[in-house]
């Protein structure tokens, strides 16, 4: 049997798409570990399911450093040293620049907010609103140098209801990313399997 492909999740915030990764991989029949969290915020909210989980996490904060070049040579050193194999970003809110991009292509994945291409970038809830859009969801993709682009792996519909509020689009989409993430790390993780030694 192949090794299982060894999973870094990065993060910012709450962690929920991290957690629900988390419990995906701890299931015997899926091929990855996670064996790092990331977090580029101290006071993260996922830091803390990662103490609590036992799951090594390096945080990595990016206002300690006056460039994005030496912050990323940090987060490198870290997924290098837990010889990372597969990256998923999960709420990460720092742009990556091309050159990071680049060294993990087709090894680092991403989850948005809205059915890409459209509502690229922040605040999608309240701009499909604004358009007055009648569907909306969320996007797993292959990260790209260009923020929110690559290709897409698996994505989630969620209908727009007249009396929604960004805060209740948010949280059916959300439902829906919990849904959209293991799916598509299912999918990655088969060809990266098939490629392990
Ligand atoms: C999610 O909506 C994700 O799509 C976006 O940021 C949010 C992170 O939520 N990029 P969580 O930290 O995974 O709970």
């Amino acid at each position: 049997m192949s090794k299982p492909v060894r999973v870094a999740i990065l993060f910012s915030g709450r962690g929920s798409n991290m957690e629900t990764l988390a419990q995906h991989l701890a299931k015997p029949d899926v091929p990855g570990q996670f064996v790092l969290g990331v977090s580029n915020r101290p006071e993260a909210g996922g830091v803390g399911f990662c103490t609590r989980a036992n799951i090594p996490c390096a945080v990595i904060d990016h206002k300690a450093y006056d460039t994005r070049e030496d912050f990323e040579a940090d987060m490198q050193k870290a997924l290098a040293s837990a010889r990372i194999d597969l990256i998923c970003a999960a709420g990460f809110m720092r742009l990556l620049t091309p050159e990071f991009v680049t060294h993990w292509h087709n090894r680092i994945i991403n989850i948005h907010p809205s059915l890409l291409p459209a509502y690229k970038g922040l605040n999608t809830h309240k701009r499909a609103l604004d358009d007055g859009a009648k569907q909306h969801g969320c996007s797993v993709h292959y990260m790209r140098a260009e923020m929110d682009d690559g290709p897409v792996i698996v994505q989630k519909h969620v209908p727009v209801h007249a009396d929604d509020t960004p805060d209740t689009l948010a949280t059916r989409v959300l439902a829906q990313e919990h849904v959209a993430y293991p799916e598509a790390l299912d999918i990655v993780l088969e060809k990266l399997a098939s490629q392990q030694p």
